[in-house]
C-alpha cells in the first residue's frame, strides 16, 4: 500500500510543463500567478496574499502547518487543531491544504462550506473573520483584499493550472474492479 501511494504523484499539469518550459502561460494565468505571489490588503501592492501559506516553493502550493485563515469568529462547535492540543491558541487552525488539482475537489474548507472556487475567492477578499487566533498571515483582515472581478478571475485562471488530466486520468489509480 505504501509503494502503490508513492506512485501517486502528481507533476504534469500546466503549472508544472510551465517549470520547465513545456507550457506557456495565458496572460490571464500569468498575472493570476502574479497576484497569487504579491502583498495584499492595505499594506500590499493589490495582491491576492496566496503565497505565505499556499507558498509554490516545493511546488506543494502548501506549507502544512495549521492556520486559522478566517472563516469563524467562535469555535466552540468546531475547534480545529485545538481539538486534538487542548490548546485554546490552536482555535479555528486547520491544516493548510495543497492546491493541486484543486479544481476538481470542490466543496472547499474542512466543513465544505464553500462550493466554488469564486466562493473561496470572496472570502478571502473580505479579509476574513477577525478573531483571536486568525493568523497575522491574513494580512488584510479587518480590510480586505481589494481583487476586483478581473482579478478573481485571473487568480482562479491560475489556480486551474494546476489541474493534472494526466494524474487523475491515469488508469493505474483507477477502480481496479
Ligand atoms: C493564513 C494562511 C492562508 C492564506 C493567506 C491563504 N490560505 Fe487558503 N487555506 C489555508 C488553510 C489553513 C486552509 C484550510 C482551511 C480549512 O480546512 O477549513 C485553506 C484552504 C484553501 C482552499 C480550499 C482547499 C480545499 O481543499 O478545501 C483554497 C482553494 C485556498 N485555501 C486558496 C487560497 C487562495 C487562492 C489564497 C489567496 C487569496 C489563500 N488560500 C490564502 C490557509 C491560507
Amino acid at each position: 500500500m505504501a509503494q502503490f501511494l508513492r506512485t501517486m504523484i502528481s507533476s504534469k499539469s500546466n503549472f508544472d510543463l510551465q517549470r520547465i518550459g513545456q507550457y506557456t502561460f495565458t496572460q490571464n494565468e500569468e498575472t493570476g500567478f502574479d497576484l497569487f505571489l504579491a502583498e495584499g490588503g492595505a499594506l500590499g501592492v493589490g495582491g491576492a496574499d496566496c503565497f505565505h501559506c499556499h507558498g509554490h516553493a516545493g511546488m506543494q502550493m502548501s506549507d502544512y502547518l495549521f492556520h486559522n485563515n478566517g472563516l469563524d469568529a467562535h469555535f466552540a462547535a468546531d475547534p480545529g487543531l485545538a481539538a486534538i492540543t487542548g490548546n485554546p491558541l490552536d482555535s479555528g487552525r486547520f491544516k493548510t491544504p495543497t492546491l493541486r488539482n484543486i479544481e476538481l475537489t470542490a466543496p472547499y474548507m474542512h466543513d465544505g462550506r464553500f462550493a466554488t472556487l469564486e466562493e473561496v475567492i470572496d472570502h478571502y477578499n473580505t479579509g476574513g473573520v477577525i478573531s483571536q487566533t486568525i493568523d497575522p498571515f491574513m494580512e488584510a483582515a479587518g480590510g480586505g483584499l481589494f481583487l476586483d472581478d478581473t482579478d478573481k478571475q485571473q487568480v482562479i485562471a491560475f489556480l486551474k493550472t494546476l489541474t493534472d488530466t494526466s494524474f487523475i486520468n491515469n488508469p493505474a489509480f483507477s477502480d481496479p474492479h
